[in-house]
């Protein structure tokens, strides 16, 4: 008998899993808004977070939160699944410090962490919201850390506010005269002071020091750039801004995107060439109605659609606020969205909502509800 020879079985096999007899997906259910236990048993501590995929593996890493406080007595948690829904601990990435002269000494506040990989430098970067232990949100702070290990443990860099000294590429000089031409002061939330926040009030004040950057998200395009969109100026206007080859540091380049709109929370992908970013309003840890922009280049023009929830607490994202969106691999069209339901007063038990993104035909993308679903049939 003739044996059929090892590597044409190789290939028929690979055959086999390209035609997803080994995806990884289960019809296991996805269900918002539930306790979601990890690999022993615990709830998943990894808030206001992202997800990495690296070699067919997720990484979710998320702050962890404690009992009564939200503030980082623990630092960036780390798990990993291959199914998206059997996560297992894989421990602390980057811990809080002991040294109560670090930034990140613990009691610090660290929000957001987001992680993406280098293939040029082949190592993992880390950028996250910082607040100083004790100022409030006042220090508005991006910081950044490394690692050659996926899971950590992770290198604090430092931190700071953003791009100094560094022009945005969307402020006009006609926007600066406006805003050189006030009679300071104006009264908060009347249209002549939005108008001027909207110019750049805030934006100039803040240029020689660097602009705040508060809630935040990271964005590696299909080129391999890398981009930091944060809210900057009071929360009151987003910053899109390019990353340094290495990701380790800003390039400089940088716009401004719907200003004094009054956004947080931003969660970004990519379909068919077009930009989508989902954030919300600014009312602290309760929730509020989802805003969505696109754009055909992540410079803009972006412009505002309605919100893209549907259906009932649709007014409210469903109790939660956006974190991130994750496009799933080997799936044709699935992106999830992913929002944290605060728990301020008991914030370990601060919940999770993952919805799959629906689109109109002519693309836009809309999101209801589902009790549960499985990543399988989506
Ligand atoms: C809303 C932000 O999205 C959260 O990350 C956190 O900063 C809270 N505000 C604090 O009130």
């Amino acid at each position: 008998m003739r044996l059929i020879p090892k590597t044409i079985l190789l290939a028929f096999a690979g055959l086999l899993c390209a035609l997803q007899a080994c995806s990884p997906y289960t019809d296991a259910p996805i269900r918002s808004g539930e306790i979601w236990p990890d690999d022993r048993g615990e709830h998943i501590n990894a808030h206001g977070g992202g997800i990495l995929v690296h070699d067919g593996t997720f990484y979710w890493f998320g702050e962890h939160k404690g009992e009564r406080s939200s503030s980082a007595f623990v630092g960036v948690t780390c798990y990993s699944s291959k199914d998206l829904v059997n996560w297992k601990y894989e421990g602390v990435a980057l811990s809080v410090s002991d040294d109560p002269e670090s930034d990140i000494t613990r009691g610090c506040t660290l929000e957001r962490p987001k992680v993406i990989y280098n293939k040029k430098t082949g190592k993992f970067v880390m950028w996250f919201h910082l607040e100083l232990r004790g100022r409030g949100y006042s220090a508005a702070r991006a910081a950044v850390a490394v690692s050659d290990n996926v899971t950590g443990p992770y290198t604090y860099i430092g931190s700071g506010r953003v791009n100094p000294g560094i022009p945005a590429e969307n402020v006009t000089d006609e926007d600066l005269a406006y805003v050189d031409a006030l009679e300071q002061p104006l009264k908060s939330w009347t249209p002549e002071w939005l108008e001027a926040i909207n110019r750049g009030m805030y934006y100039k004040r803040d240029f020689e020091g660097g602009q705040m950057s508060r809630d935040m998200t990271l964005y590696v395009d299909d080129d391999g750039k890398a981009y930091h969109i944060y809210a900057a100026e009071e929360n009151l206007t987003l910053n899109i801004a390019e990353l340094s080859d290495d990701y380790l540091s800003h390039s400089g380049r940088y716009i401004r995107v719907a200003p004094a709109g009054h956004n947080e929370a931003p969660a970004i992908f990519k379909r068919n060439g077009t930009y989508w970013m989902i954030t919300s309003g600014c009312t602290g840890w309760d929730p509020n109605a989802a805003r969505m922009f696109s754009a055909p280049s992540i410079w803009g023009p972006w412009t505002q659609h309605p919100n893209p929830c549907r259906g009932e607490k649709s007014e409210i994202t469903y109790g939660g606020q956006s974190t991130f969106i994750l496009p799933v691999p080997g799936k044709k069209d699935l992106y999830i969205f992913m929002a944290d339901i605060w728990r301020p007063r008991h914030p370990i038990d601060a919940r999770y909502i993952w919805l799959p993104i629906r689109f109109e035909e002519d693309g836009t993308p809309y999101i209801e509800w589902l009790d549960e679903w499985n990543i399988k049939d989506n």
